[in-house]
Order: C-alpha cells, then sequence, then structure tokens
C-alpha cells in the first residue's frame, strides 16, 4: 500500500491523476493539496469524493504549518502538480508564478524533507528547454534549460530547486516534463477548450500572430501514466520527458476542432500575437522510453475526438467555469485583441517577427 500526497489535484492534469490512482491502485491511499485557485475545481473530482480512499485537504503549499496535521501520516509519495499554469497570465502578472511555483515548491521540499517522504515528483514541462528552430531536433532529457515566459521561468526555477534538495539533502526526487496536455476538464483559458467552447458557442477564436506556432499535443492520459510510473519506477535525480511525437500548428489544431464541430472556418480571428511567443516544442522521450518503458498510446485523432465530445457532453461543467472569474478575466485578455482588425497573420508589426525561434532564424533555444 502507497500513501500519495498530491498536490493540485484539483486542477485538470491533477485530478486526472487522482483518477488514475483510485482506479488503477485499489489498494492505495491518496489525499489532495489544492488551495482551489481560480484554476481548482472539486467538480471536477465528483466521482472520486466517495472513495474512502481519498481525501482532499484545502491548503497553500507555501503555508505547511496550516495543513501539516489534516495531512495525517506522511506520505510515501508525493507527486506536485500544484502551480501557477498559464503563461498568458504570467506575462501580465509574474508575482503569482513566483510565490507558488517557486517558493511554494522550496517549501515543498522542506516539508518533505522535515516529514521523511520517500519520493518527491516534480511535475514539470517541456517550455523551460525554451523555443525551437524548424529544423532543430526535438527537446530531450539533457537538453539545457532556457525558459523564455516568466511562467516557463518559475518552473525553470523550480526544477533547479527540485535538483538542489536531492543534491544537498539527499531528497529522492524525480522530475517529469511534459509537453502540451488536452483531455477533459482542461481549464478553457488553455487553447484547445477555448477554441472547442468558443466554437460551440460560434464565438470567436482569437488565434495569436499567424497561428503558425507548433505545439506536440499529449492527451492527459498518457501524461498521467508516465507521472505514475516515474513516481514508482523512476530513477533517484532524473529527468524523464513525455511527450506524443504529435508535432501540430496551432491553426491545424483550430482546424480540427472547427471540422469535428462542423463549424466554419469564418469563427476564426487572428489577433496580436503574445510577448515573447515561443515558436516550437517537440518532445523526445527517450529515457521514459528505455527506462520506463512508456510510450504514448492516444493518437491526437482519438484524443482529439473524445474531448470534443466530452465537451460536448460536459456543457454545463464549462458554463459554470466560463461564467465565475474566468469571464472577467477573458474581458481583460481579450477583449482588445478581439477589436482589433484581423489580419492574415496578427499584428502586422509586433509579436510574430519578436516570437521566440521565429521565423528569422534566430537561436533562442540555448
Ligand atoms: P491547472 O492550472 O489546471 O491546475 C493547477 C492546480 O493547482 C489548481 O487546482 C490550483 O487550485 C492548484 N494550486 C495553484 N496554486 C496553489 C497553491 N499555492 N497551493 C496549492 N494548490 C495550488 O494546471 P494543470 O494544467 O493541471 O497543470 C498541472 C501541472 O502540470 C503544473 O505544474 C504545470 O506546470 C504542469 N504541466 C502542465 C502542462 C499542460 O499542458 N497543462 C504540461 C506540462 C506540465
Ligand atoms: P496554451 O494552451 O496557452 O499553452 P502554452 O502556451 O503553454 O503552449 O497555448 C497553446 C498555443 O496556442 C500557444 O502557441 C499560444 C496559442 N494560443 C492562441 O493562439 N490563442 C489563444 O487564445 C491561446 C490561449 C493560446
Amino acid at each position: 500500500m502507497t500513501r500519495w500526497l498530491v498536490t493540485g489535484g484539483a486542477g485538470f492534469i491533477g485530478s486526472n491523476f487522482i483518477r488514475l490512482l483510485v482506479n488503477e491502485r485499489p489498494a492505495d491511499e491518496i489525499v489532495n493539496l489544492d488551495l482551489l485557485t481560480y484554476a481548482g475545481n472539486l467538480e471536477n473530482l465528483v466521482d472520486v469524493h466517495e472513495s474512502p480512499r481519498y481525501a482532499f485537504v484545502k491548503g497553500d503549499v507555501s503555508t505547511p504549518a496550516e495543513w501539516d496535521d489534516a495531512v495525517g501520516a506522511t506520505p510515501d509519495v508525493l507527486v506536485h502538480f500544484a502551480a501557477e499554469s498559464h503563461v498568458d497570465r504570467s506575462i501580465d502578472d509574474a508575482t503569482p508564478f513566483l510565490r507558488t511555483n517557486v517558493i511554494g515548491t522550496q517549501t515543498l521540499l522542506d516539508w518533505a524533507r522535515r516529514r521523511g517522504v520517500r519520493t518527491f515528483v516534480q511535475v514539470s514541462t517541456d517550455e523551460v528547454y525554451g523555443s525551437l528552430r524548424p529544423d532543430d531536433p526535438p527537446f530531450v532529457e539533457t537538453s539545457p534549460i532556457a525558459p523564455n515566459s516568466p511562467y516557463a521561468a518559475s518552473k525553470a526555477s523550480a526544477d533547479l530547486l527540485v535538483r538542489a534538495a536531492a543534491e544537498t539533502h539527499g531528497l529522492r526526487t524525480v522530475i517529469t516534463r511534459c509537453s502540451n496536455n488536452y483531455g477533459p476538464y482542461q481549464f478553457p483559458e488553455k487553447l484547445l477548450p477555448l477554441m472547442i467552447t468558443n466554437a460551440m458557442r460560434d464565438g470567436e477564436l482569437p488565434v495569436y500572430g499567424d497561428g503558425q506556432q507548433v505545439r506536440d499535443w499529449i492527451h492527459v492520459d498518457d501524461h498521467c501514466r508516465g507521472v505514475l510510473v516515474a513516481a514508482e519506477r523512476g530513477r533517484p535525480g532524473q529527468v524523464y520527458n513525455f511527450g506524443a511525437s504529435s508535432e501540430q500548428t496551432n491553426m491545424s489544431m483550430v482546424e480540427r476542432v472547427l471540422a469535428l464541430l462542423d463549424k466554419p472556418r469564418t469563427l476564426i480571428r487572428h489577433v496580436e500575437d503574445r510577448k515573447g511567443h515561443d515558436r516550437r516544442y517537440a518532445m523526445g522521450y527517450d529515457f521514459s522510453r528505455a527506462e520506463l518503458g512508456w510510450e504514448p498510446r492516444v493518437t491526437l485523432e482519438q484524443g482529439l475526438a473524445a474531448t470534443v465530445a466530452w465537451y460536448r457532453e460536459n456543457e454545463e461543467w464549462w458554463t459554470r467555469v466560463k461564467s465565475g472569474a474566468y469571464r472577467e478575466y477573458y474581458d481583460r485578455m481579450y477583449a482588445e485583441r478581439l477589436r482589433a482588425p484581423s489580419t492574415a497573420n496578427g499584428s502586422a508589426d509586433e509579436g510574430v517577427t519578436g516570437a521566440h525561434g521565429a521565423r528569422d532564424g534566430d537561436s533562442d533555444s540555448q
């Protein structure tokens, strides 16, 4: 029997991970520690709440004194998902990212060490590696980190603190880095749920710049399976990458969504680009394949069709999510962009060429 502490378990990936644990590890006990920020939603776990092996503790990873007792017996494994996770918000205000992703991670590392947690799993991202040019090979586990957004920099900082805790204090740590996830329960600020839910209401689809940025899209189930095997079988101190070898431009993803929903391309609006927009991510995952026997299983065609179907069947879930504070965020972030005239490549004089790994071929990945 393993006792798990999952931080950020009320968010998108954390809730999918907890569901996987409940289903696939029937003897294990799970505590979900989550602050329930704008992105945390206990509705994501309605089917899990009744399980006698699951408990929820509301708390901030940065303030362990407030939840230490509530967590109860020392967990064997701590899987750290809790984070501020959206690049655009980090551009708007980086401070919450430093508080949760950096200070929060260090505080949690100290707590884990004091408590005698056996394994600390840091759930990180491909974005710590920076941006690739069109012909660059994918990132690998040994690629240097070169984050470009405040979000990516905060996650890279956390990864370095995890490494330092392992080297300095001998804490048994594993770092996982994954490409862009999609699937059920994703908060509709991220590209796919935003486009799916806007298109379902015949709303505009705001594509940043020319939409030719490339991401390696992975289904959340594949990511969660990867985190599970890395937690159980990963080598201490090791980094494990997860990707799906499924590189797509943003435009291609939006067009796929439109086709699945039978909606017209006229909904697409090219809007001002994101500042410092990373041009391309792609993941190599040799260590995960060789050491963990992990491979992605869900194809983009299957996964995307299932995801669009999920948002169709769960309109109540996302209507409630979108009607709250997110509405205010959406208006603040998009009102001006959507008022400006649509152009073929977004903002004509800025953004696209200012993006990382942009077409001018400058090297931003090192
Ligand atoms: P999310 O924004 O959906 O969920 C984050 C969760 O963390 C929420 O439940 C929130 O309430 C909680 N949280 C935030 N601050 C907290 C704090 N101070 N204390 C306790 N809980 C707090 O994020 P997600 O997309 O599920 O991402 C989860 C993790 O996976 C993050 O660490 C992210 O960096 C990483 N990741 C995400 C992706 C992706 O594509 N979404 C890809 C690779 C890695
Ligand atoms: P996002 O889901 O925010 O993930 P990340 O920035 O972590 O990769 O965005 C995915 C891609 O989609 C990214 O290139 C930015 C782009 N994008 C848009 O074009 N329009 C949008 O409204 C959003 C949210 C993202």
